[in-house]
């Protein structure tokens, strides 16, 4: 009973991503270069706007980021205010944003992640997705899900690379999700 008790206390300890202790460190992409990889902070606001200003093309993504100024900006500003936010910076300039909407659930997340064009195709998404999901798991999160367009490839194989399933019915849009749940062994 002790022992039980204890768990549930030390499990329950992490309540941000940030007690994770897991953020901010440096990857080295598939080019050789280095990238940090940390929380958002307010200040990083500015950034954030001037890379889905400059990202391309837009609305890639399930339409997002809106192609549209106004519906972009409003967008970013509800992106980093409802979820928890993470970016990824080469030389000082975010060229990575990942989102998780930790606020709303444990139990089943949403997750969003976008790089500049300039920086895909170089294990960065893969390297960021394999990150938040060590976050989510000492989180104690259930499971992450994402939605994406059945022609994005490459974020499909991203996403089947980091454990991410297929799930609901086939179409234009798909939803993948990633369990986190302890496989519990089978009594005998
Ligand atoms: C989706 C995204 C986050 C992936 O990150 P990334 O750094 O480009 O991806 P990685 O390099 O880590 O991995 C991509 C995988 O797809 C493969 N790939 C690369 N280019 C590809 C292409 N054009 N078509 C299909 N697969 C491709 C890579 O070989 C790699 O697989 P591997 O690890 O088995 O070699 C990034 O490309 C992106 O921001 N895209 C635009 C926004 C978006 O689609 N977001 C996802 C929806 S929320």
């Amino acid at each position: 009973m002790t022992i039980l008790s204890y768990r549930k206390t030390k499990r329950s300890r992490i309540y941000t991503p940030s007690e994770c202790e897991i953020l901010p460190y440096v990857m080295r992409d598939r080019l050789g270069l280095d990238v940090e990889m940390r929380e958002y902070r307010i200040e990083d606001h500015p950034g954030i706007r001037t890379m889905y200003d400059d990202f391309e093309p837009k609305g890639l993504a399930m339409g997002l980021p809106p192609p549209d100024d106004g519906v972009r900006k409003r967008w970013v500003d509800d992106v980093v205010t409802a979820f928890y936010n993470f970016i990824a910076l080469r030389e000082r300039k975010i060229i990575g944003h990942a989102a998780i909407d930790v606020f709303r659930t444990k139990a089943s997340l949403e997750y969003l992640i976008f790089l500049h064009q300039d920086f895909r195709g170089r294990g960065i998404g893969t390297e960021f997705s394999l990150t938040v999901k060590k976050i989510c798991k000492k989180l104690g999160c259930r499971q992450v899900w994402v939605t994406v367009s059945s022609a994005n490839t490459r974020a499909i194989n991203m996403f089947k690379t980091v454990g991410f399933k297929f799930r609901g019915p086939i179409g234009v849009e798909r939803e993948m999700e990633l369990n986190l749940r302890r496989k519990t062994r089978k009594k005998k």
